[in-house]
């Protein structure tokens, strides 16, 4: 079977009505990233970082995948399918695709403060200060910040090294490490990138640029993949 890795961002759910980070109304239009998501915001104020995973917890609940998550779904009739995202909902499980790698974290589920390995799943239950792990330190949201490491890249970069075919959907690509995923395809890959506003990215090389909304572009491309095959 031939493997598709697929890198996604926000705009694969923005049509299920979760809101992107870095577009007109986006999350950090609204929220400053000092705040709600680095290290120096949870020790300055962990009740407001959390009322703010809290809130987006609770709003995942009212969200169902849409189009482009269940396409993505399908394609694993044909094709060894691996999804790498860095969206911290739970739209491609709840799709049904197996193979989900999360790099920036999960809204469903609370870390250990101090020893990160200590993860638990909290499902659609909030996060309160007071609530502790097993070595008694407060609870955070299981999230990847700004300024700390992200786990998973490695393991990431090892998947999109054997893809034979990469998409890439609904990311503006602003994020490093994971923004620097598309370097590790291996030069015979076929690459593809799905954005209503992709023609920002022209210059990237040797990739298939779809300017259309996640909902529309990732089921054409992945009926074109399965009458492929
Ligand atoms: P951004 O908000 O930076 O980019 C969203 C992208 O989605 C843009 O390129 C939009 O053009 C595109 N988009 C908007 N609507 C779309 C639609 N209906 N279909 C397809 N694409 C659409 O979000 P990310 O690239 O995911 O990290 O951001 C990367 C990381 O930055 C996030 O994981 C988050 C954030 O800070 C953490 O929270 C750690």
């Amino acid at each position: 079977m031939k493997k598709v890795v697929i890198l996604t961002g926000a705009g694969i759910s923005a049509e299920s009505g979760i809101k992107t980070f870095r577009d007109s109304d986006g999350l950090w239009e609204n929220h400053s990233i000092e705040e709600v998501a680095t290290p120096e915001g949870w020790r300055r104020d962990p009740e407001l970082v959390l009322k703010f995973y809290n809130d987006r917890r609770a709003q995942l609940f009212e969200v169902v995948p849409n189009d482009a998550h269940t396409a993505l779904q399908r394609l694993e009739a044909q094709y060894d399918v691996q999804i790498i995202t860095q969206n911290v909902d739970n739209l491609h499980e709840r799709a049904g695709s197996s193979k989900i790698l999360h790099l920036h974290g999960l809204l469903t589920q609370a870390r250990s403060s101090v020893d990160e390995s200590l993860v638990y799943e909290l499902g659609n239950k909030e996060i309160k200060l007071g609530d502790k792990c097993e070595k008694g330190s407060q609870l955070r949201p299981h999230i990847v910040w700004f300024g700390e490491q992200v786990p998973n890249i490695e393991i990431a970069a090892r998947m999109v090294e054997k893809a034979d075919i990469l998409m890439v959907i609904g990311t503006s690509l602003a994020v490093y490490p994971a923004a620097g995923l598309l370097h590790y395809a291996p030069r015979k890959c076929r690459k593809f990138l799905i954005d209503p506003n992709a023609s920002k990215m022209d210059h990237l090389e040797g990739v298939t640029i779809i300017n259309e909304k996640a909902g529309t572009g990732v089921p054409k491309l992945v009926e074109q993949l399965l009458n492929e095959n």
